[in-house]
């Protein structure tokens, strides 16, 4: 039985990109390349799955991990999963190829997690990020901060908080767990049930838990940032330092553990005022000592960022920034013979780096002029059988309503454009 043409739909928590929003999305990847790049970042591209192995280091007690992965088994039998972010596949290939350090990589592309979709939580997604790896100065921190807000910058946000914290490093991670999961303990009895279970075994997740019961015990909790050595606490105040006088605000927020387990020092968030609470982080990122180490490579230290393409054109929506690009067709070649001349002129145009279309299916010339103003091109090159025995073609200017039509001959069109187009100088 043949099905009908519209049975099949995206899957649930997917979109498809079309044309007209797909030019702003691809503007906004190019925004970000540019920024990344001006700051000396490089592209990476790493596959979208890989042994699973990779992913369970981001903390097998993350919801990222325990409950939204995709994972199979290929065909070989060899146990993988579709990527649910960056970082651990970045660290995968530093391990992997050992490059010279610092390091300094940016990407874009689709990350997959098996979560409830709502408004702005997708189960493909798309980010781009950047990771530095290779040094563990703190000013590297400010640096890829400050590359994340020029970019909200370049979109035009202006309500955007950014929120900072520390982690510290190992000592303090081991205390602080401690601290906490002694304070979780004696009052286990209050947290949300589904909480409860994480007591022992991850206590830091406990923190990122959004139920009630359980945020009105770690609203009490004992704050990370009192347990910085005094390495951890220099750190973190060069850190803020940097921000300060790049003139980028920020507000330190304890509570910021984030919710993969990986982080070490440096944690922060950007999060757009324009959005809903449960979706509103447009970017989020921070330091990672140990990962490297743990994915077989050389204890190498690491910072870097993720920004979910998706939420941050949400945040621009909300803000009426970064609008749709208007086309980019220069030339609309409008031609009422056989066809011949639209065919030749649009691919001699082409050539020379004119954007330039034309009609199909010999449409009538009012038809054909139309789509020449639908399309927002600047100049109509217009070919009827007066032209083609006459060997000309006529010029009319789309935008200019005052300007006089004008005819060229047919071997002086390309030049004519090219110079009505600002293209000579
Ligand atoms: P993350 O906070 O899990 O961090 O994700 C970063 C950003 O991706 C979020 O702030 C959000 O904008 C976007 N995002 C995450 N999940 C979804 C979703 N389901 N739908 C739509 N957008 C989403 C990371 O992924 C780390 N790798 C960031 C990092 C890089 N840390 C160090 N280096």
């Amino acid at each position: 039985m043949s099905k009908k043409a519209n049975t099949f739909q995206t899957p649930i928590g997917t979109r498809d990109l079309l044309p007209g929003e797909s030019a702003r999305w691809e503007a906004v990847i190019e925004v970000f390349s540019s920024v990344a790049s001006r700051a000396g970042f490089s592209l990476i591209d790493t596959p979208i799955f890989e042994d699973i192995g990779v992913f369970s280091r981001i903390g097998e007690g993350t919801d990222v991990v325990g409950k939204e992965m995709y994972e199979f088994l290929d065909r070989g039998e060899r146990p993988m999963a579709l990527r649910p972010e960056g970082t651990a596949a970045v660290c995968r290939a530093f391990a992997q190829h050992r490059p010279p350090t610092p390091w300094k990589v940016y990407y874009r592309g689709p990350y997959f997690r098996y979560e409830a979709p709502q408004a702005g939580r997708f189960r493909q997604f798309h980010q781009f990020g950047i990771e530095s790896i290779g040094s563990d100065d703190p000013d590297i921190d400010a640096e890829v901060i400050a590359v994340g807000w020029n970019v909200l910058q370049n979109v035009g946000l202006k309500k955007v908080d950014l929120l900072v914290n520390s982690m510290g490093d190992l000592e303090t991670r081991k205390n602080y767990q401690e601290a906490l999961g002694t304070f979780l303990k004696d009052h286990s009895d209050d947290l949300d049930e589904e909480d409860q279970i994480k007591v022992g075994s991850h206590p830091l997740r406990v923190l990122d838990s959004k139920r009630p019961a359980t945020q009105s015990v770690t609203a009490n909790a004992p704050r990370v940032n009192d347990f910085l050595t005094a390495g951890a606490q220099e750190h973190f105040d060069r850190v803020k330092d940097g921000l300060t006088a790049l003139n980028i605000p920020f507000s330190v927020e304890p509570r910021l553990v984030r919710g993969l387990d990986y982080y070490t020092h440096t944690t922060f968030e950007f999060q757009s005022l324009a959005l809903e609470n449960a979706q509103n982080a447009v970017c989020g990122g921070g330091r990672y000592n140990g990962l490297i180490e743990e994915l077989g490579g050389p204890p190498t230290p690491g910072i870097g960022f993720g920004m979910g393409i998706e939420r941050l054109l949400m945040a621009c929506d909300a803000e009426e920034s970064f609008p749709v690009p208007s086309s980019r067709v220069q030339v609309w070649v409008v031609d009422v013979t056989d066809g011949s001349p639209a065919r030749d002129l649009t691919h001699e145009l082409r050539n020379i780096g004119v954007v330039a279309d034309r009609s199909f299916d010999q449409r009538s010339m009012r038809s054909q002029m139309r789509s020449a103003n639908r399309s927002g091109a600047e100049i109509a090159l217009i070919i009827g059988d007066q032209e083609v025995s006459e060997e000309t073609v006529a010029i009319r200017m789309l935008r200019d309503e005052e300007s006089e039509q004008i005819v060229v001959p047919r071997n002086e069109a390309v030049a004519e454009v090219r110079s009505l187009l600002g293209l000579d100088s």
